[in-house]
């Protein structure tokens, strides 16, 4: 069974976009995971078929409707029983653990909206998770679902190539990554740490660890803090919960 996406967006064109690409795009073709766009314009009402309105109260720009998105909501999830998401810079910041907690489910349908935002009363009626992928302002959902879309492909079983890549890496135990170093030894008289040529694996982890910590603590205190409070946590969670030893 495929992971399933449902994207309700005024631009199906854009998806699945960069995801039909490299290890993404070769797992829509296998049908590891499968996409539907749901064209929110179709939903619209009148000869124009408009999909918002001007918003009460005043205030620039325009707001979508709620029988609107309702309608494209039901349209989405009839044969669908996923967790269901809208992308906002209101929302809460995405992090890893949410990542693993949609790829390890049955998969997801995205609500993309235009930055001004989609009535409120919807979002009370519908079972909605509101998530930011970041302190910044979008022109759109669009590309917010495509960051989660694809940090949630890379975790499905068959995606990555070695399973080791999907573990080591950034935030899969609360730490930055260490650096990364390859052939030639020396290049423009810069060399490679010497630890690395040792073949002493054990003082190479520990060099690695060292580099992690000391990128996290100068990078992201707001990391580091998480990580000196609960070292045995990750993001949040217990290590045994995770599977990502
Ligand atoms: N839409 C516009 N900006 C966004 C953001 N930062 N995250 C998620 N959705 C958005």
């Amino acid at each position: 069974m495929s992971w399933q996406v449902a994207v309700m967006t005024l631009f199906p064109d854009m998806f699945p976009g960069p995801l039909g690409q490299s290890l993404a795009g070769r797992a829509l073709q296998e049908g590891v995971w499968s996409l539907r766009t749901h064209d929110l314009r179709a939903h619209g009402l009148g000869r124009h078929r408009a999909v918002d309105d001007t918003p009460f109260g005043g205030g620039a720009g325009m707001v979508m409707r709620p029988d609107v998105v309702d309608a494209a909501i039901a349209e989405a999830t009839a044969e669908l029983d996923v967790p269901l998401v809208y992308l906002t810079p209101r929302g809460r910041r995405l992090v890893q653990a949410d990542v693993r907690r949609f790829a390890s489910g049955p998969g997801i349908a995205l609500l993309c909206g235009r930055y001004e935002g989609v009535d409120e009363r919807v979002l009370q009626a519908r079972p909605v998770e509101q998530l930011s992928v970041g302190d910044y302002v979008l022109s759109g959902g669009e590309t917010a679902a495509l960051v989660l879309l694809d940090a949630c492909i890379r975790l499905l079983p068959g995606v990555m190539g070695s399973g080791q890549s999907a573990v080591e890496e950034s935030f899969s135990d609360g730490l930055l990554e260490y650096p990364l170093y390859t052939k030639p030894a020396e290049w423009q008289g810069r060399a490679v740490p010497p630890v690395l040529l040792s073949g002493h694996h054990a003082s190479i982890a520990a060099w690695r660890r060292l580099q992690s910590e000391d990128a996290t603590r100068v990078r992201r205190p707001d990391l580091w803090a998480s990580y000196a409070a609960f070292p045995s946590h990750r993001n949040g969670l217990p290590a045994s919960s995770g599977g990502h030893n």
